[in-house]
């Protein structure tokens, strides 16, 4: 793969960036989904053991992934389907209860604590004040049948912004942003195509100014020319607005685009992570290989 002069200027940057201290720190997150038996009660970290239990039917949907994202940076987190990668986001954004495991945010005013064992209404601080969310599904992250700008106000509310006057310009720009047209700032979504909802859930996401962006799948199921679209607008926030990203997909294309670091999740578990460059060139992990060589 060739770089150009613009790659290279990305790469002293990413290093420069990388120097800092991580803003989300996530260690051995753990999530099992059933009741769990005798024989399940740990998750393994063995590749060749599935992340289902033989016994009672339990699923490690992510065994003892750790890893940190720097300000500024975007993650990739890709893997075949059923690896994880929604139920690790689920999990981070607190829509599924984690198992196991740590996670700190060095922007949230208690830094090194774990936030996993945060009270319900700190949790929804938390989600509400430094996190932002893309769900592959846009009727999860919407409210449909209210106008895009009504829905980018809840946002606001929920972060403590009650002027309205305010509330409408800063509704208008971010709808702006991600290039709605004005004149329909007050539709509500479930008049728009499949690429316009999922830039209202961007815009919506953005609203509290989040230092961390999760977006799971946000291309999957959208025409190519559309998915372009997305992924231009999701490289200009970054470079504008500096928001980490964490970005899920099982379409190596979308990481490539996106993502300045990578990690292959597999059963549950992380097999690779590194360099995206890296890991496009020179996967070391057979599963990798056989992502990247189907890219090709
Ligand atoms: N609510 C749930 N209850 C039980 N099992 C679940 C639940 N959600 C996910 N799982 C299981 O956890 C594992 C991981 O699922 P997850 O949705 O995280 O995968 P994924 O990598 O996002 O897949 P996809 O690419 O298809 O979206 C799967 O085996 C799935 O069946
Ligand atoms: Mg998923
Ligand atoms: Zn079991």
């Amino acid at each position: 793969m060739s770089m150009n002069s613009a790659d290279l200027i990305n790469n002293a940057e990413k290093e420069w960036v990388w120097n800092e201290t991580p803003l989300l720190k996530v260690r051995g997150l753990s999530k099992q989904f059933g009741a769990g038996c005798i024989h399940c009660k740990q998750p393994t970290s063995d590749e060749q053991e599935g992340s289902r239990c033989q016994y009672c039917g339990s699923i490690w949907a992510c065994r003892n992934l750790s890893f940190d994202l720097y300000p500024g940076e975007i993650l990739g987190v890709v893997g075949e389907s059923g690896s994880g990668k929604s139920t690790l986001v689920k999990c981070l954004y607190f829509d599924e209860e984690t198992t196991v495991g740590e996670m700190s945010i060095s922007s949230y005013e208690d830094k090194t604590s774990n936030l996993f064992e945060k009270s319900a209404q700190q949790k929804r601080y938390i989600r509400n004040h430094v996190m932002g969310m893309v769900y592959q599904n846009p009727l999860l992250g919407l409210r449909m049948p209210i106008s895009s700008s009504g829905n980018i106000a809840e946002k606001l509310f929920a972060a403590d912004h009650y002027h309205v006057g305010s509330i409408r310009q800063r509704a208008a720009d971010l709808l702006q942003k991600v290039e709605i047209p004005l004149a329909r700032m007050d539709e509500p979504p479930k008049n728009f195509s499949g690429g316009m909802q999922q830039r209202v859930q961007i815009s919506k996401a953005l609203a509290n100014n989040p230092p961390l962006l999760l977006l799971d799948e946000v291309t999957t199921g959208l025409d190519l020319s559309v998915q372009a679209k997305v992924l231009d607008l999701i490289r200009n926030i970054q470079r504008e607005l500096r928001v980490a990203m964490i970005v899920v997909s099982h379409d190596l294309g979308v990481i490539r685009m996106l993502a300045d670091r990578t990690m292959v999740l597999r059963q549950g578990l992380i097999v690779e992570q590194g360099l995206t460059d890296q890991i496009l060139e020179d996967p070391r992990h057979p599963y990798t290989q056989l992502l990247v060589h189907s890219l090709l």
